[in-house]
């Protein structure tokens, strides 16, 4: 058994990140008294949710008619009947809530003339139910809204006396004998130090895992890591098959374009200069949702009128707009464009290409952020101590496809509900529980073993073998044939987990073991995704299969619940949830409005 010494930290509440989600959980535990710490392996406002660029979604009407009920069916339907009907009318229904708070804490939102927030369209933002025209619902910084976000929150939370421990590497989660969340082992990069952390309750807020890919917009922390040691701790991961492709990530470099270049009046092209967009989707073009446009460009360019040299991208325009437009509502992207691709917005196309950008599935909960066990008996059983939130979560608002601009208002909307549930759950007059020994020591000889890895395969070797594998066989489009090798190749990967060999085996700033500990996080979330993309027979939002390439709700309108145990992946389904919070009588969204149809644009 492998013998560390630690320091023990009690409080009652610990969130592990601190990216939007984080942030607001950890503010509005401590404005409700509750002793909270956010635990984060980057400085809070380096977390990824800082290059959030277009902006957070809520129907506050700034721009034109608008209201919550429009803004739920239409994320509905780019879920494509994949959401959970009461999480997605939470969403909904909170959101103009949420980002008035945000207003208030500070936020420096764009103004309009009357110096109310501004707001620009986004792929898939509607009115009418999805008959009207686009929608301006998308409410905006610049094109830095994430960033301004992040530093507010991060300042709201250090005046609520919110306690942060930045660098530190969250190893696993400590559970109870009968299963219980009770802490989490870190190890403190920067003096090598080991800290447990018990907790009435965790929470997990530990963004997505884009780097199981090797060409993704999301930061290189984005790792998976509250996935990781969620499959370890022998629970599931949900709807881990569909995988956001973002239209315009920048050719070659993958650095996020945001679609609010596209909200702006920004649009695509082909090799022969056509709007392409046109022809795919009549009614809304290039503000059709992502999963629509990424396979648009993608059979563009299969048919052979890609852009460049080798016709294998696409060109967005935005020179066509006024100077002064780019430089204030897109200055941040006309700055990416140069450094990324050597174009001056104002005069030439940028190159684009899809690129992954997020996960909508991830650690299923409820809409409060609670995390489920689901089992025959019981789909909806909680995990006591234990939250997810944001994109380490699948509530699930996002389906089989996000709407832009509903992943940061998706971060504050969640994380003040766990708040505010765990303002009701958790009894700041208790003591905090002991975690388990056993536990304990078991995550130390993982860590342990990680450290002194003596085998014959390089940690950035056999990353870039995952990395590789998931590109080319769980990408834009699926066939059964790259899937069914895909998910061999990526057993036989995840196989070399116990080949690893670690060069460097201090404690301090060891990027060498925090890299491998990364990898055996972004390990599961990759294999579940490849099983979970080959077991779904149908096509579906992101999940484009070319066998099966019609929606099958008869058979397939389920959520998947993978549990990955070692290489195996064993998959099961759960229902999904069809019934609103609220009646027509009670101002809710009509059932009919919401039934499953066609979906087109
Ligand atoms: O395009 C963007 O600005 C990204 C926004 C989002 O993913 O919600």
């Amino acid at each position: 058994m492998a013998e560390y010494e630690y320091e023990t930290h009690e409080y009652d509440v610990v969130v592990v990140g601190a990216g939007g989600a984080g942030l607001r959980a950890t503010l509005g535990m401590a404005e409700q008294g509750l002793r909270t710490a956010c635990v984060t392996k980057v400085f809070p406002t380096r977390s990824h949710t800082v290059a959030a660029q277009g902006g957070i979604a809520a129907s506050l009407s700034n721009m034109g008619p608008d209201n919550w009920q429009w803004h739920m069916y239409d994320t509905v339907k780019g879920s494509d009947w994949l959401g959970d009907t009461d999480a997605m009318e939470y969403l909904a229904r909170e959101a103009p809530k949420a980002v008035y708070e945000l207003e208030h804490y500070g936020v420096p939102f764009s103004r309009t003339e009357e110096g109310k927030i501004y707001q620009r369209p986004f792929g898939g933002h509607t009115t009418e139910f999805g008959e009207g025209p686009a929608v301006q619902r998308t409410c905006a910084a610049a094109d830095r809204t994430g960033h301004a976000i992040l530093h507010t929150l991060y300042g709201q939370s250090l005046k609520q006396k919110a306690e942060f421990y930045v660098e530190y590497f969250a190893i696993d989660l400590l559970m109870s004998e009968d299963g219980a969340c009770q802490g989490v082992l870190c190890w403190k990069l920067d003096d090598g130090t080991m800290h447990v952390f018990a907790a009435k309750t965790v929470v997990l807020a530990t963004g997505g895992y884009g780097r199981a890919y090797f060409s993704a917009t999301s930061a290189h922390t984005c790792t998976g890591d509250g996935g990781g040691m969620v499959a370890r701790a022998g629970l599931p991961l949900q709807d881990m098959e569909f995988v956001q492709f973002h239209p315009t990530g920048i050719y070659g470099s993958g650095c996020l374009i945001t679609e609010g270049a596209r909200g702006e009046g920004g649009y695509l092209t082909n090799s022969e200069g056509e709007r392409f967009m046109e022809r795919y989707a009549p009614q809304y073009k290039d503000l059709a949702p992502r999963d629509y446009v990424s396979r648009s460009m993608t059979m563009e360019i299969r048919e052979g009128r890609g852009v460049g040299e080798h016709g294998d991208h696409i060109h967005l325009n935005l020179s066509h707009l006024p100077a002064e437009a780019l430089h204030e509502r897109l200055p941040g992207i006309s700055e990416s464009a140069k450094i990324f691709a050597g174009v001056d917005v104002t005069k030439e196309p940028i190159p684009v290409l899809p690129t992954v950008h997020y996960n909508m599935g991830g650690i299923p909960t409820n809409y409060w952020g609670e995390v489920l066990n689901p089992t025959e008996s019981d789909p909806n059983a909680v995990v006591p101590g234990l939250m997810a939130v944001g994109e380490a979560g699948c509530a699930s608002v996002h389906g089989a496809n996000r709407l832009g601009s509903n992943s940061l208002i998706d971060l504050v909307v969640f994380g003040r509900a766990a708040a505010i549930r765990a303002g009701k759950t958790v009894d700041a007059a208790s003591a905090v529980p002991a975690p388990r020994k056993a536990a304990i020591d078991k995550a130390f000889d993982r860590f342990d073993g990680l450290r002194n890895a003596r085998g014959g395969t390089p940690t950035a070797e056999l990353r870039n073998e995952m990395q590789r594998t998931m590109q080319e066989d769980a990408a834009v489009f699926r066939t059964a044939k790259t899937m069914a090798e895909g998910v061999e190749k990526m057993k036989a990967i995840a196989a070399k987990l116990d080949d690893l060999h670690v060069t460097d085996r201090s404690l301090v700033w060891n990027s060498d073991l925090m890299e491998t500990l990364e990898l055996t996080n972004l390990m599961p979330n990759a294999l579940a995704t490849i099983v979970g993309a080959e077991a779904r027979k149908e096509s579906r939002g992101a999940h484009a299969h070319e066998d099966h390439p019609t929606r099958d709700d008869e058979n397939w309108r389920v959520h998947s619940i993978a549990r990955v145990e070692g290489n195996e992946v064993v998959l099961s389904y759960r229902s999904v949830i069809l019934d609103p919070l609220t009646t027509p009588d009670e101002g809710g969204i009509e059932p009919k409005r919401i039934a499953p149809k066609e979906r087109t644009f």
